[in-house]
C-alpha cells in the first residue's frame, strides 16, 4: 500500500539542482506541493523564479503555486552562485520562458499563514540561503514549531566547504538568516543535510550521467542537460568524481527519511564574518547547549539515485 503524498512547501533559489529536487517533490508521486517560495542565492529572486516555473512545467505541474521572496540577503548584498549554476542558473542552455506566472502574494507572507493554516501538517524543504524563513521567524518566533518538520539543505558538518574552505553556499550565502533558524530551532522539527552528505553520497558518476541521458523522457533530459556547468565546475573546482546533488539529496530525505543511514543531534552555532563566514560552529562537548539541530550525515546512496532515475523515466 502506497503512502499518502507529503504535504510540502518548498522554499528554494532555483538552480540547476534545486530543479532536479522539484522534479522529485511533484513526479514522484510522493509529494504534494502546496506552495513553492523563491528567494535569492544561485541566482537573482526574478530568475530563480522562471527556473522554478519551468521545472514545475516541466514535471506537467504548471498548477502549483509560486511565491516570489526576499531579494537579497538580510544584511548583505546577493553573492551568487552563477559561476556554478550558469548565469541564467540552469545551465545556460535557452529554456523558453514558462508558461505560468507567480503569485501576487510575498513568499514570507505565505511562509507564515500556510503553517497557521494547516498546524502540524506541512513539511518545509529548503533548498537555498534561509533568508525567506529568517524573515518569516523575526514576525513568528513559533514558525518552525508550526511545520509537520523542516528539513534544510544546509551547512557542511564536516567543515569542507563548497563556497570557501569551510562553508557551504546555503549558510555562507545569509549567515545571519541562517543563524536565525540555528536559534529557533530543536533538534526534533529541524533537519539539516548539509554539503557533506552531497558530496558523498550524492555524485552523479560519468556512469550516472550517461544513465540519466539514455533515460531520454523530458524530465531525465531537462535534468541532465541543465547540470552541464555544474558539472565542468564540480571537476574543475570540487575535484568529485562527478557533480553532486545536494538540493535532490535533502528533498529526497524529507520524502523518505528511511533513506537516512546516519544522523546525530547537536547544538550548531554559525560563524558570520571573515574566513569562517558561513561555517558551522558544532559543540560536542558534555557542557554543550542542549542539541538544536538533528545532522543527517550519510544517506543511502543507491536508494536516492533509485529514486531519482525512477521519477525522471515517467513520461511528465
Ligand atoms: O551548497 C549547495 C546549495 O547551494 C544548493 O542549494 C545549491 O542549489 C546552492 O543553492
Ligand atoms: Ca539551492
Amino acid at each position: 500500500m502506497s503512502m499518502p503524498a507529503l504535504p510540502l512547501v518548498i522554499d528554494t533559489d532555483t538552480g540547476s539542482d534545486d530543479a532536479v529536487a522539484l522534479l522529485l517533490a511533484a513526479a514522484s508521486g510522493m509529494g504534494d506541493i502546496r506552495a513553492v517560495t523563491t528567494v535569492a542565492g544561485n541566482v537573482p529572486v526574478e530568475t530563480g523564479t522562471r527556473n522554478a516555473l519551468i521545472s514545475l512545467q516541466t514535471a506537467g505541474r504548471s498548477d502549483i503555486p509560486v511565491y516570489v521572496g526576499c531579494q537579497r540577503p538580510m544584511t548583505r548584498a546577493l553573492s551568487s552562485a552563477q559561476h556554478v549554476h550558469g548565469q541564467d542558473g540552469m545551465g545556460d542552455i535557452g529554456l523558453p520562458d514558462p508558461l505560468a506566472t507567480p503569485q501576487e502574494v510575498h513568499a514570507v507572507e505565505v511562509l507564515l499563514s500556510l503553517p497557521r493554516r494547516h498546524p502540524g501538517e506541512l513539511t518545509l524543504v529548503t533548498l537555498a540561503p534561509l533568508t525567506n524563513i529568517a524573515a518569516a521567524l523575526l514576525r513568528d518566533p513559533l514558525l518552525l514549531s508550526r511545520f509537520r518538520h523542516v528539513y534544510c539543505m544546509a551547512g557542511a558538518a564536516d567543515l569542507a566547504g563548497n563556497v570557501s574552505p569551510t562553508a557551504e553556499f546555503n549558510v555562507w550565502a545569509d549567515p545571519e538568516a541562517a543563524r536565525v533558524v540555528t536559534q529557533a530551532a530543536t533538534p526534533d522539527k529541524v533537519t539539516w543535510i548539509g554539503w557533506d552528505v552531497s558530496r558523498r553520497d550524492a555524485v552523479m558518476t560519468p556512469a550516472d550521467q550517461r544513465r540519466l541521458k539514455q533515460i531520454g523522457t523530458p524530465m531525465a533530459t531537462f535534468a541532465h542537460r541543465i547540470n552541464r556547468t555544474v558539472a565542468d565546475w564540480a571537476r574543475d573546482v570540487t575535484g568529485l568524481a562527478g557533480y553532486d546533488l545536494p538540493d535532490p539529496v535533502a528533498m529526497a530525505v524529507a520524502l523518505m527519511p528511511g533513506l537516512v543511514i546516519e544522523r546525530e543531534q547537536a547544538y550548531v552555532d554559525i560563524a558570520t564574518d571573515g574566513l569562517t563566514r558561513g561555517q558551522m560552529v558544532i559543540d560536542r562537548r558534555v557542557t554543550a547547549p542542549p542539541p538544536n539541530l538533528t545532522l543527517v550525515r550519510r544517506v543511502d546512496e543507491a536508494g536516492f539515485k533509485e529514486l531519482l532515475f525512477d521519477t525522471v523515466a515517467a513520461s511528465g
